[in-house]
C-alpha cells in the first residue's frame, strides 16, 4: 500500500512517501479500513517534533482522523462487514499505532462508527477529534443556561468551529476570536457566530465585556492559550469556566492565581484522548444527534491530494476555515 512514513523526530519534512509498504492484516477483533479520506490535526506535526507524550516505534504513519469502506475483518468482528462506510472515532490510530495516512489501516473495531447517514466521507474524515474534544471541554462542566456567553479562541480552526457548533445547538451566546476579519465575517455570515474580534485588539476586553453584559463570560473555550489568556479571563463573570484546549500562541505569561478567587473561576485541562471507548461513543451520538437537530455539517477548510501531504499540514499551520484533509483513495 502508500503510506507516508514518519522515520524519526526531526518533524513533518522527515515525512516520506512510500508505495509498498505492506497492507496490514487485521489481527482478532480489528478491522481493516480502506481509507478514503484522512483529516490532519496540530497533533500530528506535535508528534512528528516529539512535541506529544506518544513515543511510537518507527516507522510510524500518523493521522487521527479518517473515513472509509472496511475492507476486512479480523476473528470476532461481530457489528461491521466489508463494503460497511465507518469514520475512527477515536483511539490509538496515528498516536501508538498506524494512523490514516496511508491506504490501510488496521484498528480495534471499537474504535470505529458508521459514517453518519447522509454525511460525506470528507465530512466523516472532519468530524471525530475536534467533536469530541468539543463536547468535552462544553459538558466537563455544569450545564449552562439558555442564552449565556461562551467565548471561543481559534474559533476558526477546527475544535472552534466544532464547539461553536455544539454550543449554537445548546442554544448558547458565542463571540468567537480570529486575527482574520474575513474569517470572522465567514463565521457570523454563514457559521451561526454570533459576533467575531480580533484577539489582537487593543480594546478586546471592553468588546467582550459588552458582548457578555452584566454576567460576565460564562465559559472560555481556549484553543490558543498565550498573553490573549490573561485578558479573556478578566472577562469572566461568577463562577466562570475556562475550558484549556489547545496552546497554539505558546505559554501563558505572568499567570496571576488571584484573578481566580473572587469570582470562584475554574479552570479545567481537555484531553479527547482520555475518553473510554465507550464514553466517546456515547459523546459521539449526543454530537451526531445534536448536529442533526441543528442542522449542521462539520466544515471543510480544504481537501489535498494525497501526494501533496506537506502543503496540506502547511494549510493547517496557516490558520484554516474548518478542517484540512487530505484524499487518500477513490472509495
Ligand atoms: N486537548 C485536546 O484533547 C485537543 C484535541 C484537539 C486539538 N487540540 C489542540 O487544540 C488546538 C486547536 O486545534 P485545531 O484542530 O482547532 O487547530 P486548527 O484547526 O489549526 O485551528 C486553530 C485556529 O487557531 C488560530 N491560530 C493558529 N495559530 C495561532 C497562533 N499562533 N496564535 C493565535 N491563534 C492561532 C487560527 O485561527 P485564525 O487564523 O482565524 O486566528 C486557527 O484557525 C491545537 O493546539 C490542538 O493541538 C487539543
Amino acid at each position: 500500500m502508500k503510506a507516508w512514513l514518519l522515520d524519526d523526530f526531526r518533524g513533518l519534512e522527515a515525512l516520506r512517501f512510500a508505495d509498498e509498504v505492506a497492507t496490514p492484516n487485521p489481527k482478532g477483533g480489528e478491522v481493516l479500513v480502506r481509507i478514503a479520506v484522512a483529516g490532519l490535526n496540530p497533533a500530528d506535526r506535535y508528534l512528528s517534533e516529539k512535541l506529544y507524550p506518544a513515543r511510537p516505534p518507527f516507522p510510524h504513519v500518523l493521522g487521527r482522523d479518517g473515513s472509509g469502506i472496511v475492507e476486512a475483518t479480523g476473528e470476532g468482528v461481530k457489528n461491521f462487514k466489508p463494503g460497511d462506510k465507518v469514520a475512527l472515532l477515536r483511539g490509538d490510530a496515528g498516536v501508538e499505532r498506524w494512523g490514516s495516512l496511508a491506504e490501510f489501516v488496521s484498528v480495534p473495531a471499537e474504535v470505529v462508527v458508521p459514517v453518519p447517514e447522509g454525511w460525506t466521507m470528507e465530512e466523516a474524515a472532519a468530524a471525530p477529534l475536534v467533536y469530541l474534544t468539543a463536547w468535552q471541554a462544553l459538558t466537563q462542566w455544569e450545564p449552562l443556561e439558555a442564552g449565556a456567553p461562551v467565548v471561543i479562541s481559534g474559533i476558526s480552526g477546527g475544535v472552534g468551529l466544532a464547539s461553536l457548533h455544539l454550543c449554537k445547538a445548546m442554544g448558547l451566546s458565542v463571540a468567537g476570536l480570529t486575527r482574520s476579519e474575513k474569517k470572522g465575517a465567514e463565521l457570523v455570515d454563514n457559521h451561526g457566530l454570533d459576533v467575531a474580534f480580533n484577539p489582537g485588539s487593543a480594546t478586546l476586553k471592553k468588546q467582550i465585556r459588552d458582548f457578555a453584559g452584566r454576567r460576565g463570560v460564562a465559559l472560555y473555550i481556549d484553543n490558543v492559550a498565550g498573553p490573549l489568556f490573561n485578558v479573556v479571563i478578566e472577562t469572566l463573570g461568577k463562577d466562570g469556566r475556562v475550558s484549556c484546549v489547545g496552546r497554539l500562541a505558546g505559554e501563558v505569561p505572568d499567570f496571576n492565581t488571584a484573578r481566580l478567587f473572587f469570582k470562584r473561576i475554574r479552570i479545567g485541562g481537555v484531553s479527547a484522548g482520555d475518553y473510554s471507548s465507550s464514553a466517546a461513543h456515547a459523546a459521539w451520538d449526543h454530537i451526531v444527534e445534536y448536529m442533526t437537530a441543528f442542522g449542521k455539517r462539520p466544515v471543510i477548510d480544504s481537501v489535498h491530494p494525497f501526494t501533496e501531504l506537506l502543503a496540506a499540514f502547511e494549510q493547517l499551520r496557516e490558520g484554516p476555515l474548518g478542517k484540512v484533509l487530505v484524499r487518500v483513495g477513490d472509495v
